[in-house]
């Protein structure tokens, strides 16, 4: 029998996607999301990607304990992939106590029931946030984590450390709780088909959803924070994963779990393609594909902006046995292509 993942979060950007990847891998899957910061674009994208009509759907907020136990109650669970979870800096740092209540006790919630259930195998969504600052790049799962800089980023090593800890606490008892924290990197693009991506609510923080808002006219000019880096053309390094590539690694680590290949019973991976990229660069690659003009201009360095970080990612590619595929050129023609898709809405 198919085993049953529970998406948690999976109305959202990365969730769809993922989504759509545990299903063409024969997985069963249940989404629940709060639409707290999505609308069922997405969802619906996923159906008709999926031809699936029947995915189960929960409309539940994970801060609410007595939901998210019945969901368990209701479904056997073998595995719970964990989006679910506000996501932005700027915002985390006006609002630390609405981040720290809805980041922590949403997963406090899932890891509850799960071990209320007879255990589960958690795949926690974390990010190279938690690296802060380093200067030891490109940057190993075992470079020391460094002081974060956002509650936000204080929200994904607290949880990456609640998991550790409740891996540890339930070894070998009736109630295992096996983890894997993938540390994403910068996920950009949309899927193929153009019928999801990432739908930013207001003015959007990050770079490439602000480059192909520019670019439909939402907005009027980008700007890109800072050229007078010390890197090779003066603007910020990333690691731009796609997130079709990203989605397929989440495939990777759950079959991992499922599959009893853990070496670990709580593992940690970079979830990157090894190769930086500039600002500028992304900006040049994204209008050469898309043979357009983009309108841009160099504004002060952004507050809080490390210069540069990238993954090594040889754990990955060894362990999971994946690698980024996708090429930067076909990421941006997607990003593009959903733009434009949701333009015509
Ligand atoms: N940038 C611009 N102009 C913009 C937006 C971004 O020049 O309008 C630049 C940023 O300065 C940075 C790069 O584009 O150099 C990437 O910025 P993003 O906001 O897209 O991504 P970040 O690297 O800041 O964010 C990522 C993740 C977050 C995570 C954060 C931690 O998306 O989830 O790293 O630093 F919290």
């Amino acid at each position: 029998m198919a085993k049953k993942v529970l998406v948690s979060g999976g109305a959202g950007y990365i969730g769809s996607h993922v989504t759509v990847e545990l299903i063409a891998a024969g997985y069963e899957v249940i989404v629940a999301d709060n639409m707290s910061n999505c609308d069922l674009t997405c969802f619906e994208g996923v159906k008709k990607i999926t031809g699936r009509d029947d995915i189960p759907f929960y409309e539940i907020d994970c801060c609410d304990f007595g939901a998210v136990n019945k969901l368990f109650d209701e479904q056997n669970i073998d595995a719970v992939i964990h989006f679910a979870a506000f996501k932005a800096v700027g915002e985390s740092v006006a609002q630390p106590i609405m981040y720290y209540r809805n980041n922590l006790v949403s997963f406090l919630n899932i890891l509850e029931a799960a071990k209320n259930h007879g255990g589960c195998n958690i795949l926690f969504s974390s990010s190279a946030t938690v690296y802060g600052e380093t200067e030891n790049l490109p940057v190993t799962e075992q470079t020391p984590r460094l002081p974060s800089t956002s509650p936000y980023g204080n929200t994904k090593q607290m949880c990456e450390d609640i998991l550790r800890d409740v891996v540890f606490a339930t070894s070998g008892s009736d109630e295992p709780v096996k983890g894997i924290s993938l540390r994403y990197f910068n996920p950009i693009g949309a899927h193929p088909s153009a019928l999801i991506g990432e739908l930013p609510r207001g003015v959007p923080n990050n770079l490439v959803p602000f480059i192909t808002q520019t670019a439909i006219g939402k907005r009027e000019c980008l700007s890109i924070f800072g050229n007078d880096y010390n890197t090779k053309d003066g603007t910020c390094l990333r690691d731009y994963i796609d997130v079709v590539d990203l989605a397929k690694a989440h495939v990777a680590a759950v079959s991992r779990m499922l599959d009893g290949k853990m070496k670990e019973d709580y593992e940690i991976f970079n979830i990157g393609t090894g190769k930086p990229l500039s600002v500028q660069e992304l900006v040049d690659a994204f209008e050469k594909v898309n043979n357009l003009k983009l309108n841009y201009k160099i504004a002060p360095r952004r507050p809080g902006d490390v210069v540069a970080i990238w993954a090594d990612t040889t754990l990955a590619n060894e362990e999971l046995g994946w690698k980024a595929e996708r090429s930067i050129e076909e990421t941006l023609a997607s990003a593009w292509a959903w733009e434009k898709n949701l333009a015509e809405k």
